[in-house]
């Protein structure tokens, strides 16, 4: 494997496949893949090509069939759930597609979940500031059941940065919102990405987003591939 300084993700040949009743289906059939420090990514595929799986495996939270995965210049592939548990914690911000929010906390209380792992004092006090960024601090004592889905998408948003992750794991976004809102997270999204350096890769099937990217990415039949500047139109 190569090395760098500055790599936050680095996957070498990296496969996955899931076994089931129906039998084992190979989702990713040697993913080679390198991020660098501060970019910005976007990851594009039909529905049901791997892109969530891409997701997990790069958050730890499914286990890699066969290949290498390093991120910020460690070598994760062997970490136990602990071990990837605590990394995480201390490095990774998620957006899940279907915003894994807490039913019996309220917003608030969900986003300041990364900061108290992290023994910050003033978790809620920050909570309070990143749904301020997200257009809800008028929601902030409410429980995710009594969010719209546009709205429980931006908590689980603000739970993802609030901790300060240098790389930021975000599935479809915007996908729950309207385009209004859409355009603000996304703006928020660059934002961070540019000004505070924070790494992102997104998965998106929007256009408009995905051209705001450095690369784009395609996945397809278990494998990536660039696309060209002409490709980019015709996701
Ligand atoms: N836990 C799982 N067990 C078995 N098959 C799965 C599991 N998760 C996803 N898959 C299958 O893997 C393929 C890729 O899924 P996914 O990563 O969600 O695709 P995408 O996000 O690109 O739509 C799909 O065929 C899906 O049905
Ligand atoms: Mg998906």
């Amino acid at each position: 494997m190569t090395t760098s300084e500055n790599q936050i993700i680095f996957t070498d040949n990296l496969s996955l496949s899931y076994s089931s009743g129906a039998g084992q289906i190979d989702v990713l059939k040697g993913v080679d893949l390198e991020v660098m420090d501060g970019e910005a990514v976007v990851l594009v595929g039909p529905s049901g090509s791997g892109k969530s799986s891409i997701l997990m495996l790069l958050a730890g939270l499914e286990d890699i069939s066969g290949g290498n995965l390093k991120l910020l210049n460690q070598d994760v592939s062997n970490f136990t759930e602990d071990e990837f548990a605590l990394f995480r914690k201390e490095n990774i911000g998620i957006v899940f597609q279907n915003f894994h929010l807490i039913p019996t906390m309220t917003a608030i209380e969900n986003v300041a979940i990364p900061l108290e792992l992290q023994q910050k004092d003033d978790a809620l006090d920050q909570a309070k500031s990143w749904l301020d960024k997200v257009g809800l601090a008028h929601r902030l004592d409410h429980y995710p059941a009594q969010l719209s889905g546009g709205e429980q998408q931006r908590v689980a948003i603000a739970r993802a940065l609030s901790s300060n992750a240098k790389l930021i794991l975000a599935d479809e976004p915007t996908g729950n919102l309207d385009e209004a809102t859409g355009r603000e997270i996304a703006e928020l999204l660059f934002q961070l990405n540019k000004q505070e350096g924070r790494t992102l890769l997104l998965i998106t099937h929007d256009l408009e987003l995905a051209q705001r990217a450095d690369r784009i990415l395609r996945l397809e039949n278990g494998k990536l591939h660039a696309l060209s500047h002409a490709e980019n139109l015709e996701l």
